[in-house]
């Protein structure tokens, strides 16, 4: 069904007199809305036919080891192992210590290689995870500068690792006041996680653990290696859990950054950074025991497991990657191509329409204006990986006229001492402004809970 302008229009006009009218133009704005939306994912699922075969793609999937397509060659015990005694030994978050969503980050501050109060700066956050996990200082500068520019205070400087920061300082957030990686929607935080609910589906909270999304992740092992995970393994099961969001979740919304993005790669990261590694096997291998360690899981079997919030622990005898192949921006990508070409319907962008089952995607076409398509951004020998999480990092934030003036200069030294250098010299393609206004059509694109000032 097609409706003018014109009927729109007039309907528009007379709708604060008529209430009956205003009901029926909802509708058919609905209906309209809805019709745009199946015309959007036409040309989204054009884009994913054009894509390899992933029969090839599965294969190079499971080829890779647990240091990701970049391989790790070597194994030094001493500059790998890390301690989990003495400064960094284990303590539980005090009363006004602050833990999150993110497994990798509560371990390291109860292990005080980040901050114990859970309250970071850049210089804390990329020492810290270097230290224990490998990971690189682009890497870690990013990531961090987008949690202050979105979630935490740019003026201070500082980012909070789980809820709200403290409401004792002086300056706000961008967005309104800093509220944590805990309340950040859409944002940070994103639909299809391993072990934490969807946000709309647990009353906006999808920072607690859900202990039966942490057993269907426990059982995802390799079938190749029992009682052992890998990065396939885990894209299979991230695929699983994102068609399950489509399933049971209204509010499902992938977008760009949060989900899209961030979601597989929190996949990858447990293998990529959490995995031991050994002599015999420099790539290194993640087995049940350090995933409950890790993810502060208590019980022998299944049915006994129980989730201690905030006791994320580094396990004993525990050796990370190999700073000589520290994990970078460029490698989140590299991983993330084999992960969705392997299981296309992994890719999500858009999100339910109309309830559960009525997801409608959006081609990348659509969405950058024809800078970029699916098939060049997902080339495993193309390099526009980078750029694009670079530029969409930047998608969101808020037009500077609207800035206070005290923010301007802190968050322009952010985005370009941290976000744009990830693309490094690469030359990156041009997009005039992302269409941001095609997310209008999913319910779930506004939704923004906000939360209590727990202190996980
Ligand atoms: C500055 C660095 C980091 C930031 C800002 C960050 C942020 C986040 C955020 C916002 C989430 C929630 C995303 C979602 O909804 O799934 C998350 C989840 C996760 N992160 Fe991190 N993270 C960082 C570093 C790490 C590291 C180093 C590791 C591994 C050692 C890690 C492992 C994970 C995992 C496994 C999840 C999923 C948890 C679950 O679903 O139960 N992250 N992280
Ligand atoms: C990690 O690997 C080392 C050998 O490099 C081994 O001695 C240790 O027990 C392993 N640790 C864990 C937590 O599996
Ligand atoms: C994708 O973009 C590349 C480079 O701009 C172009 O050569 C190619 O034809 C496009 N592919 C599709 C399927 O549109």
């Amino acid at each position: 069904m097609k409706y003018s302008a014109v009927l729109l229009g007039s309907m528009a006009l007379s709708a604060s007199a008529f209430p009956a009218v205003m009901q029926m133009s909802d509708a058919i704005l609905k209906a309209r809305n809805l019709e745009q939306a199946a015309e959007l994912h036409k040309r989204a699922e054009e884009e994913k036919r054009q894509l390899p075969d992933p029969t090839a793609a599965q294969a190079l999937s499971q080829a890779r080891g647990n240091c990701g397509v970049i391989p790790c060659t070597v194994f030094d015990a001493t500059e790998q192992y890390v301690s989990n005694t003495g400064e960094h030994a284990y303590a539980s978050p005090a009363a006004d210590e602050i833990r999150g969503p993110c497994p990798g980050l509560n371990a390291a501050a109860n292990h005080g290689y980040l901050s114990r109060s859970g309250i970071l700066t850049i210089e804390n956050t990329i020492e810290g995870l270097g230290a224990a996990y490998g990971m690189s200082v682009d890497l870690a500068g990013f990531l961090a500068a987008y949690g202050i520019i979105f979630d935490g205070d740019p003026v201070a400087g500082t980012w909070s690792i789980g809820g709200p920061l403290p409401t004792n300082q002086i300056t706000k957030g961008l967005l309104g006041q800093g509220q944590g990686i805990s309340w950040s929607h859409n944002l940070y935080e994103g639909d299809s996680s391993i072990a934490r609910p969807d946000a709309y589906l647990n009353n906006g909270d999808a920072h607690s653990l859900d202990v039966d999304r942490f057993r269907d992740a426990y059982a995802a092992t390799d079938s190749r290696y029992p009682g052992r995970y890998t990065l396939d393994s885990f894209a299979q099961n991230f695929a699983k859990k994102s068609d399950e969001s489509v399933a049971t979740n209204p509010y499902f919304f992938a977008a760009p950054f949060s989900t899209t993005l961030v979601s597989p790669a929190a996949y990858n990261f447990v293998i990529n950074f959490m995995s031991n590694h050994t002599a015999e096997e420099p790539n290194g291998y993640f087995d049940g025991e350090q995933f409950k360690t890790f993810f502060a899981i208590e019980g022998d079997s299944p049915a006994d497991f129980k989730w201690l919030p905030g006791q994320e622990k580094i396990p004993d005898n525990w050796y990370r990657r190999t700073s000589t192949n520290q994990y970078n921006a460029a490698n989140v990508f590299t991983d993330l191509i084999p992960s969705f070409l392997a299981y296309p319907s992994s890719f999500k962008l858009g999100g339910n329409t109309n309830g559960v089952n009525t997801y409608a995607g959006i081609s990348l076409a659509d969405f950058t204006g024809g800078a970029y398509n699916l098939t060049t951004l997902l080339d495993p020998k193309g390099t526009q990986g980078a750029c694009f999480l670079a530029q969409v990092a930047q998608a969101g934030i808020p037009d500077f006229a609207n800035l206070p003036l005290q923010q301007i200069t802190p968050v322009t030294d952010l985005i370009n001492n941290f976000l744009t250098p990830i693309a490094g010299d690469l030359s990156c393609p041009e997009v005039g402004a992302f269409d941001q206004t095609l997310f209008n059509k999913y319910p779930g694109h506004t939704y923004r809970p906000t939360g209590p000032d727990t202190n996980y």
